[in-house]
């Protein structure tokens, strides 16, 4: 699988042209939804920050038992702008993970679902969620496996005229979170390696991958980790 360039595209570029297709759940992204479930405390009365939202997809609706409040942040204006698009009233503002627009100190819960492998280096993306969460705050961070890469997953979508595209990836060892991590004075509660099985064979079904699935099956395809601070 190439880009339309053949390399890779970097993320900015590439989730431009992914936005108006943005939202089909595959087994990554199942299995993060699996994760974020088991890792997220109770959310009533706290506020939540998505960092690297994307369109927002994955935040909570407003509800009198839920968050106080809840933001989404993401680089690419056009994936804010398909989420504005579908749910005009949540709070979606542009921002940078090494550079979040935000006061520090301000969120209970953070997520990083997904966003972190587009990140060359990852310590100022934790310098910055570390900032940006209360003391006792929880932090939550979602990546691809390495062991994913090494098997042979890519991270690719096809553009709105059908062209497979190609996004950068850096791979980060769980050691790597877990050292930028500790060098904020976050502390590691919990990780966990979601692999292929039962709750993602449907995909492969659908594709027509069962083979594939046969061989997969146990591959570490996510890692989630939470930090307090
Ligand atoms: C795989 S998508 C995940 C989106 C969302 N977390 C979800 O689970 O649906 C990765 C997102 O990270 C965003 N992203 C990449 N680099 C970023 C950066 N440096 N700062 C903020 N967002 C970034 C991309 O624009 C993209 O929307």
């Amino acid at each position: 699988m190439t880009s339309r360039a053949g390399s890779p595209l970097p993320a900015r570029d590439a989730y431009r042209l992914w936005a108006p297709t943005y939202g089909t759940e595959n087994p990554v992204t199942a299995l993060d939804q699996v994760a974020i479930e088991k890792l997220t405390p109770p959310l009533a009365g706290l506020s939540l920050l998505d960092a690297g939202c994307g369109t927002g997809r994955r935040l909570p609706d407003p509800v009198p038992a839920g968050p106080k409040f809840v933001v989404g942040i993401d680089l690419v204006r056009e994936m804010l702008a398909a989420g504005r698009n579908q749910r005009p009233d949540t709070c979606l503002v542009a921002g940078d993970l090494e550079a979040l627009p935000i006061t520090r100190d301000t969120f209970d819960v953070v997520w990083c679902r997904l966003p972190i492998g587009h990140l060359a280096a990852i310590a100022p993306a934790y310098r910055e969620l570390a900032r940006i969460a209360r003391p006792g705050a929880r932090l939550i961070v979602t990546d691809f496996q390495p062991a994913a890469i090494h098997a042979g997953y890519i991270r690719s979508f096809r553009d709105a005229s059908g062209n497979r595209c190609v996004v950068e990836h850096h791979v980060h060892e769980p050691l790597d979170h877990e050292q930028a991590a500790a060098g904020t004075g976050l502390s590691l509660e919990a990780r966990l390696d979601l692999c292929v099985g039962p709750e993602v064979r449907q995909f492969y079904k659908n594709a027509e991958h069962r083979a594939l699935y046969e061989r997969q099956r146990g591959l570490p395809v996510v890692l989630a980790l939470r930090f307090a601070r």
